[in-house]
């Protein structure tokens, strides 16, 4: 998504968009793309900064022609992409509005106190521990960094945006929020360079006072905020040569980090490495997202056992329970029995899925990475030693010991002793998957 400003210039042809127009109504495509985007009509308010009020007006088509900006903040919140961005903009316009040539940026004003966090998440819980520590960070003489760690959909960015609005009101000078999209479907790592444009923009520098280097970028970035107290959140980051150009030097400034690496190579940063929820905290994001009147005929045991399967992976919990409200005729039991069957299958809905998220983690390894996750995934054994693996591999314990330090860097294995390993129960049912589509592939090539 494109920071500040969205150019919503429509590109379909305008008989695909009557086509649409005649099947859909702007409630229906917003109640559409609002339940892809895991949203209440509530957070889609908060995001977007509308009343709450004009969100279900829309929806119910009652309002159908919402001003302009509305739209722009609408396609922002939803995460839409060109051509959903265009029909949305035709269909509010309605029949008699041209398509081709909808700008929307002339009518944004330049921000100069940047106010750029995202919606909180309203059913939030838990993570008391970590908003404690995140809040108890002060430095005196330097920026303050925090680096947020943990395996895909942990929480990480939920945390970081949950902790901002917190301690918002201690930065007076405005909150940036940056995605780095380390790890995005069909995106590339952001170039620090495109970054700190984007964020000397929002700081009020004129595009045409932006230097071309990024070393000179980075200085004229740290200059302007040399004496202001923002709040900056880097989300996603792919890397610590992508995040270091964009690190701050003044005391008065808080950056968090996210990032599904463990940021060690920054220094004068502190980590906060994320783990799953704890039982009743996962148990109480489920009840939240689902509905307590979709979970109040389930027995206790079943709840547990259900977010269990759910590894209490925040992600899995939420789409796990947004399945569960889409289909009010299921029941907790009915949910569980379908996850014992197939479970990374059932964490699927519209464009959120466990598997995609933990396939755009393996993506970003490397070969020899990648080879290695393969072959401790075809290991029978749910634990294993850097003895095991070394001999396994015919290596050096050295050698083993570098290869399982990557995977553990990012979170796709987990230690729960020292110099001993395992994954997640999600991760193991990824390399399973992997490993029988990779089977697959290679037996219908052999058979060519
Ligand atoms: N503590 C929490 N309370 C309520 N919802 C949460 C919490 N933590 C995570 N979630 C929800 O779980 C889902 C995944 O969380 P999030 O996107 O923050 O994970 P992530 O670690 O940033 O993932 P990624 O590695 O893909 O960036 C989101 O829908 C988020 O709103
Ligand atoms: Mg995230």
């Amino acid at each position: 998504m494109n920071g500040d400003h969205v150019r919503l210039t429509t590109s379909l042809p305008t008989e695909v968009i009557r086509c649409h127009e005649a099947e859909l109504s702007l409630g229906a495509l917003l109640r559409g793309w609002r339940g892809r985007a895991l949203l209440t009509q509530e957070q889609l308010a908060q995001r977007t900064g509308l009343n709450v009020r004009t969100v279900r007006r829309l929806e119910h088509n009652v309002l159908r022609q919402p001003r302009i900006t509305s739209i722009l903040l609408l396609a922002e919140a939803l995460e839409l992409d060109g051509e959903e961005r265009a029909m949305l903009a035709a269909v509010a316009r309605g029949p008699a509005a041209s398509p081709e040539h909808v700008d929307l940026e002339e009518t944004c004003p330049a921000v100069t106190v940047p106010r750029q966090l995202p919606a909180d998440v309203a059913a939030f819980v838990g993570r008391k521990r970590e908003l404690t520590a995140l809040s108890d960070y002060q430095n005196t003489n330097t920026a303050t960094v925090v680096a947020i760690d943990g395996m895909a959909g942990v929480g990480k960015t939920a945390l970081a945006v949950h902790a901002a609005h917190l301690l918002s009101s201690r930065f007076s000078d405005g909150q940036l929020f940056v995605n780095l999209h380390g790890h995005t479907r069909e995106m590339t790592p952001v170039d620090p360079r495109d970054a700190l444009a984007r964020m000397l923009r929002a700081l009020g520098i004129p595009d045409d006072r932006v230097p071309g280097h990024i070393d000179d970028r980075a200085a004229l970035y740290r200059s302007v905020v040399a004496d202001r107290e923002v709040l900056i959140v880097l989300d996603n980051a792919a890397d610590e040569d992508q995040v270091r150009p964009l690190l701050p030097a003044g005391p008065g400034c808080l950056v968090i980090v996210t990032s599904r690496r463990r940021l060690i190579g920054l220094d004068d940063t502190r980590t906060l490495s994320l783990d799953v929820l704890p039982m009743e905290e996962a148990v109480a994001l489920f009840t939240r997202t689902a509905g307590r009147e979709h979970v109040v005929d389930a027995p206790a045991g079943v709840l547990t056992e259900t977010v269990e399967r759910c590894g209490q992976l925040p992600l899995a919990i939420r789409i796990a329970a947004v399945r569960l409200q889409a289909h009010p005729t299921w029941g907790v039991r009915h949910l569980l029995d379908r996850l014992n069957d197939d479970r990374l299958s059932e964490l699927t809905t519209g464009r959120h899925s466990v598997t995609a998220a933990l396939d755009l983690s393996y993506q970003r390894l490397s070969e020899d990475q990648r080879r290695v996750y393969r072959l401790l995934g075809s290991q029978a054994g749910t634990e294993f030693g850097v003895d095991e693996v070394a001999a396994v591999q015919h290596t050096t314990v050295v050698r083993a010991r570098r290869q399982l330090d990557q995977l553990l860097d990012v979170h796709l294995l987990q230690e729960p002793a020292p110099c001993r390993y395992r994954f997640h129960d999600l991760v193991r049912d990824h390399v399973s998957a992997l490993l029988h589509r990779t089977r697959c592939e290679a037996a219908r090539a052999n058979s060519a």
